[in-house]
């Protein structure tokens, strides 16, 4: 018998992770590409991360993603990091070589730009606004001055942490970066071709809330993106496209972190319209 019962194993850990629906997606791409290849999708708490990348290797996983609270934890069982992830400071994405070595990389912010990229908008030359500084923030605005955005406006309610997003961005990519204190109701900044929420206000259950920002300073024309994909029609996003923005929503850069991750760890390029339209199934009638 020269069967292969031996499924390929990738995964997501973090806790919480009963909502995330990144296996329906590469699930449905390894079954449209004949791979015989699981996507499991594992509650890892607090403080278990070592004994859970022990398990990884001992499954001879092929990698992971990480999520909340692990993405910055599993930095130190990383071998080597991509140049993003590096400046980036977090990992979301690990691929297990066949030498036993891991290596780290964020494809948060790379999905986003391919988002963008998948819409013709470009980013070169853009004055970017970022609302939020935590990890996809991070991972988001590095990727957007590695993309060619001339200007990055990081607004965020901690200032330490907006100041540290907007020094780390000046400080390792050509963009010109500044820090926009969080008071009150916002007003955007003249000149923002691109407006982006980050942060994780109207996420699920929270559906109803909206980032405070002044939507009359959003300039008709403006490409206003959300991370937020839980809804996928957010408060933020209808309140723009009110105000005649061209709106992108938190979908595309789930679809595309997810292709770019299928591909690091399958070396094949991605089904990515088969990987879409699964993960459209999961948000029906939500
Ligand atoms: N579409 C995708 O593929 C994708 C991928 C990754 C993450 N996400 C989404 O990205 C969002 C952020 O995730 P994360 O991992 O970056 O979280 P995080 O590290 O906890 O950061 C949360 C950010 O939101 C800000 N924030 C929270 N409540 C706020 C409020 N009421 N007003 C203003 N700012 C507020 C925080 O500001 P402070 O610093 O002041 O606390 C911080 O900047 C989540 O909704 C997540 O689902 C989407």
């Amino acid at each position: 018998m020269s069967k292969n019962y031996r499924a390929e194993l990738v995964g997501v850990l973090g806790d919480p992770v009963e909502g995330n629906p990144t296996g329906a997606m590469e699930e449905a791409g390894f079954a449209h590409a004949g791979l015989n290849w699981r996507y499991i999708t594992v509650k890892v708490a607090p403080g278990a991360l070592d004994d859970a990348m022990a398990g990884v290797k001992a499954f001879n996983m092929r990698g992971v993603n990480l999520t909340m609270p692990h993405k910055i934890d599993v930095l130190k069982h990383i071998d080597e990091l991509s140049d993003a992830a590096r400046v980036i400071g977090a990992v979301n994405t690990v691929v297990c070589r066949p030498d036993g070595t891991l290596f780290g990389e964020n494809t948060d912010g790379k999905g986003f730009v391919q988002s963008l990229t998948d819409r013709d908008i470009s980013l070169e030359g853009k004055a970017v606004t970022l609302l939020g500084a935590g990890g996809a923030a991070r991972s988001i605005g590095v990727e957007c001055a590695m993309a060619g955005a001339r200007r990055v406006t990081v607004v965020n309610r901690s200032e330490a942490r907006g100041r540290a997003l907007a020094d780390t961005i000046s400080a390792h990519t050509k963009a010109d970066a500044e820090y926009l204190p969080w008071q009150g109701t916002v007003r955007v900044p003249e000149g923002t071709d691109i407006l982006i929420n980050a942060t994780c206000v109207g996420l699920f259950p929270d559906v109803d809330a909206c980032p405070d920002i002044d939507f009359d300073t959003v300039a008709p024309g403006t490409v206003v993106c959300d991370v937020v994909f839980n809804p996928v029609d957010t408060p933020f996003l209808k309140n723009a496209a009110a105000r005649g923005a061209i709106c992108v929503d938190g979908l595309g850069m789930l679809v595309n972190q997810g292709c770019i991750n299928y591909t690091l760890w399958t070396g094949e390029k991605a089904p990515k319209e088969v990987m879409y339209e699964a993960l459209k199934r999961e948000f029906v009638g939500q």
